[in-house]
C-alpha cells in the first residue's frame, strides 16, 4: 500500500541541520525511516540566513529563507535547528498555530518558553518535541517521558556540558591550569571563542532545567536557577581532590526537597572516585538518575557533535510523523504548581574550601574561629607550601549552605587571608 507522505521542513544547517540532512537522506536508511514513521517522509526546503550562499551536500533547490518555509501551507514538521530566542521562538510559534509539529535542539529556547510552547502545540493538535536539547545524543528526555513516567523520581545528576567536562577532565589527567586547558579546547573546537555561555553554567542551567521539568513537573518559564561555573576552578582544587579520592565536575542537580520542595541548580562538585559519573571524561555526557523503584540509573554518551545531535532529532521526527500518520499527538508533561523552589542557601551539604593564607603565627586559630562561629565543623585540614605561598585547604562536616557562605565571607575579610580560592560543593558529603 501507498505510505501517506509527510512533509519535512528544516531551519538552520549547519552543524546539526546538515547531518540532519544527510541522515535524511541516506538511501541506507530509506526503509528503515518508512517503516518508523509508517509513512513517506520528503524534506520539502532547509532554511538560513542566505540562501543565495551555496551549501555542499545540499540541492540549491531546496534553500529558502525562514518566513518561507514556516508559511508554507503543506509542512507537516517543522525542524528548529537554528538556535537563539528570536527570531526562533516567532518562528516555532507561528509554526505550531497551523497545526505543524515542531522538533528542535534549542535548549535556551525550550528552557525559556518550553511550557507555553509544549501548550500551544497541544492546542493545535501538534506536537513540540527537543530530545536533542538535552545530552546531544543522549537519548535521556524520552526515557523520562515514557519508560520512567510511573517512577518517583529523587534526584538527577547530570554532566551535560561537554566543554567544562573536557576542560576539567585535562586538568585533572595532566594537571594543567585552567586557562591553559580552555584556550587548548578553543583551538581544538571543543569551546567557543566566547566560551561564557559553557564555563559559566549558563548552558548547564538551562539542561537541568529541562531534566527538572520531566522529572519533576516544573515549569519551564525562563526561570533563573542557582548557578556556579568552573572559572574559579584552580589546578591546586583538581589536585586535592586527586588525593582525597574525589574529581571535580561541573555538576546540574534536579533533586527532590521534602514532600513538595525542589531544588534546581548548577556548580562545581567533589565527586568520589567510585561513583559511575567520575568516569565520565572528556567531552562526553551522562544522566544520572535515582528512582525510588529503579535504583540508579545513568544514561552516557556524546553530548554535541552534529551526527550525535542529528540522530536524537531524527528519533523525535519519526515520532511526530508516526503521529501525523495515526492522527494524534501527544500531551505535554503536567506542571505540578505546588511545587516549591528550594533555594541552594537552605540545603546541607559538605563543603572543601581552600584558602591562601599569609604564613605566620595565629592564623590558624583566628581561621578556626571564624568555622566555629558560624557552626561550621572541619572534617579534615591541609596546610601547603610557605610564606607566600602558603594555603589552608578544609574539608566540612555536612553543614547550612548559607552558613559556609557566611564563613567565607568573613574569611575573606580576614587581615592574613590573601584570598579565599575555592568553595567546592563534597556530592554526598563523601560517602563512599
Ligand atoms: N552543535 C551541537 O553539537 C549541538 C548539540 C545539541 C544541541 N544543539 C543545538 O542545535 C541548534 C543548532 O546548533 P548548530 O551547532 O547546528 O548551529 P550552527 O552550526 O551555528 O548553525 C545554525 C544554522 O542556523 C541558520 N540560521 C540561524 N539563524 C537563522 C535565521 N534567522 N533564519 C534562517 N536560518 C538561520 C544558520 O544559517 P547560515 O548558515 O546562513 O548562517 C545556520 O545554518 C542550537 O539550538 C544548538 O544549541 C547543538
Amino acid at each position: 500500500m501507498e505510505k501517506p507522505v509527510v512533509r519535512v521542513g528544516v531551519i538552520g544547517a549547519g552543524n546539526v541541520g546538515s547531518a540532519l540532512v544527510q541522515l535524511l537522506n541516506d538511501p541506507a536508511r530509506h526503509e528503515a525511516l518508512v517503516d518508523a514513521a509508517t509513512g513517506q517522509l520528503e524534506l520539502v526546503g532547509v532554511a538560513v540566513r542566505d540562501p543565495t550562499k551555496g551549501r555542499p551536500g545540499l540541492p540549491s533547490g531546496l534553500l529558502t529563507d525562514a518566513t518561507a518555509l514556516v508559511n508554507r501551507d503543506d509542512l507537516d514538521i517543522l525542524v528548529e535547528l537554528a538556535g537563539g530566542i528570536e527570531p526562533t521562538r516567532s518562528f516555532v510559534e507561528s509554526a505550531l498555530r497551523r497545526g505543524v509539529s515542531v522538533v528542535t535542539a534549542n535548549k535556551a529556547l525550550v528552557a525559556e518558553s518550553g511550557t507555553a510552547l509544549a501548550q500551544l502545540a497541544h492546542q493545535h493538535g501538534a506536537d513540540f518535541f527537543y530530545e536533542a536539547a538535552v545530552g546531544g545524543g543522549v537519548p535521556i528526555l524520552r526515557a523520562l517521558r515514557t519508560s520512567l513516567a510511573g517512577e518517583r523520581i529523587n534526584r538527577v545528576l547530570g554532566i551535560v556540558n561537554g566543554t567544562t567536562n573536557f576542560i576539567l577532565s585535562k586538568m585533572t589527567s595532566e594537571g594543567s591550569d585552567y586557562a591553559d586547558v580552555l584556550a587548548e579546547a578553543q583551538a581544538l573546537g571543543f569551546a567557543e571563542a566566547d566560551p561564557s555561555a559553557d564555563v559559566e553554567g549558563f548552558d548547564a542551567a538551562a539542561k537541568v532545567q529541562i531534566l527538572s521539568s520531566l522529572a519533576f513537573g516544573t515549569e519551564l518559564k525562563g526561570e533563573q536557577i542557582s548557578r556556579e561555573g568552573i572559572t574559579g576552578v584552580r589546578d591546586v582544587d583538581v589536585e586535592f581532590a586527586r588525593r582525597a579520592g574525589f574529581v571535580i565536575k561541573l555538576l546540574g542537580v534536579a533533586e527532590r526537597v521534602g514532600e513538595s520542595g525542589v531544588s534546581r541548580r548548577v556548580h562545581p562538585a567533589m565527586i568520589p572516585d567510585e561513583h559511575p559519573l567520575a568516569s565520565v571524561h572528556g567531552a562526553m555526557n551522562a544522566v544520572f538518575v535515582e528512582g525510588v523503584a529503579s535504583g540508579p540509573l545513568m544514561w552516557l554518551g556524546q553530548g554535541a557533535g552534529g551526527e550525535p545531535t542529528a540522530t536524537a532529532v531524527l528519533g523525535d521526527v519519526l515520532d511526530a510523523a508516526r503521529n501525523r500518520v495515526s492522527g494524534r499527538h501527544d500531551v505535554p508533561f503536567t506542571v505540578d504548581s505546588t511545587l516549591r523552589s528550594v533555594s541552594a542557601g537552605d540545603l546541607s551539604t559538605a563543603f572543601y574550601i581552600s584558602i591562601d593564607v599569609l604564613d605566620r603565627p595565629g592564623v590558624l586559630a583566628s581561621v578556626a574561629s571564624i568555622f566555629g562561629r558560624h557552626g561550621v565543623s572541619i572534617q579534615s585540614m591541609e596546610q601547603s607550601g610557605f610564606a607566600d605561598e602558603a594555603r589552608l585547604s578544609f574539608l566540612t562536616h555536612l553543614a547550612m549552605t548559607s552558613d559556609v557562605e557566611a564563613t567565607v565571607a568573613e574569611l575573606g575579610r580576614l587581615e592574613a587571608v590573601d584570598r579565599v580560592g575555592a568553595c567546592i560543593r563534597v556530592l554526598d558529603g563523601g560517602a563512599k
